[in-house]
């Protein structure tokens, strides 16, 4: 790679679990606030290896901030800022519209009523310039359409069904080249359907039950390289046998919260010129 990609972190100053938004998300059951520090450090530095880490400043209402997936969805160099689902995470919009507009990205005229979670529901596809959208448990399904007109670009719409999958990123992940690493089991038939006919058998790479409950498919792909908080040796051969590298970074804490890798990042400029 000859360009180095941008990605957006918040560092976890004030990533804590203090109210319960997700099935991961137990208020009982807290991270620990010196190892997310320790894992998230961590993470930058593996993730400097390929990229450049750009930060944003955390905010004391708003403990996942750090999940900066879901600041905006970012194409083409102009950005939606996210309307969250949840009036908690709702504390979020304005911190991070105020860093987008002040970095100079033109900020998408989107409809106010309109659900939409950013890069955590929409994912660009890295074969053709097509998006894919989730919706079901968190983004709107008018989001597709919206995102269709604001970029001119074709959407494809995926119905996600399990509590746990809530967000399109923590199921279904496009790599270079068009290989697709998703979980089945969290999409409708319908969607699973689309899926099969819309990327070839070749290119996809379906993701177990026990590596998506490690959030294997909340991973982030810069080239060959793939990031990750924990892939099973089978998974980790599939990967190798399309010429993938796979860099395991353990995220446990932020686990709790119901993110891992790709959550904690907003790729700034996917894809690369
Ligand atoms: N606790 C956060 C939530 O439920 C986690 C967000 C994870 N982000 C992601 N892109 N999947 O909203």
């Amino acid at each position: 790679m000859t360009k180095r990609n941008r990605l957006l972190m918040c560092p976890p100053h004030h990533f804590t679990v203090r109210y319960e938004i997700n099935p991961w998300m137990n208020v009982q059951r807290k991270p620990d606030a010196v190892t997310a520090q320790d894992q998230w450090q961590q993470l930058v530095a593996t993730f400097e290896t390929v990229a450049d880490i750009v930060f944003c400043e955390p905010a004391a209402d708003a403990p996942d901030m750090v999940f900066t997936a879901n600041a905006g969805f970012v194409f083409e160099e102009r950005v939606v800022v996210s309307r969250f689902r949840h009036p908690e995470r709702q504390t979020e919009e304005p911190h991070f519209a105020g860093w987008f507009e002040a970095q100079g990205f033109s900020l998408v005229d989107w409809p106010e009523d309109v659900r939409f979670e950013g890069a955590g529901d929409c994912l660009i596809d890295r074969g053709e310039r097509r998006l894919w959208v989730g919706h079901g448990l968190r983004s709107d399904p008018r989001a597709g359409d919206a995102l269709a007109t604001a970029f001119d670009v074709p959407v494809h719409t995926l119905s996600l069904v399990d509590p746990r999958y809530y967000h399109l990123d923590t199921c279904f992940c496009p790599l270079a080249d068009g290989y697709t690493l998703y979980h089945p089991a969290a999409f409708s038939a319908e969607s699973q359907m689309l899926i099969r006919a819309l990327i070839p058998a070749a290119k996809r790479i379906e993701v177990g039950e026990a590596d998506a409950r490690d959030f294997a498919c909340n991973a982030v792909g810069l080239g060959e390289h793939v990031f990750m908080n924990r892939a099973s040796e089978t998974l980790r051969r599939e990967l190798a046998a399309r010429g993938f590298r796979v860099h395991e970074s353990p995220v446990t804490e932020f686990l709790r919260a119901g993110g891992a890798v790709k959550c904690l990042s907003l790729n700034l400029d996917d894809p690369i010129a």
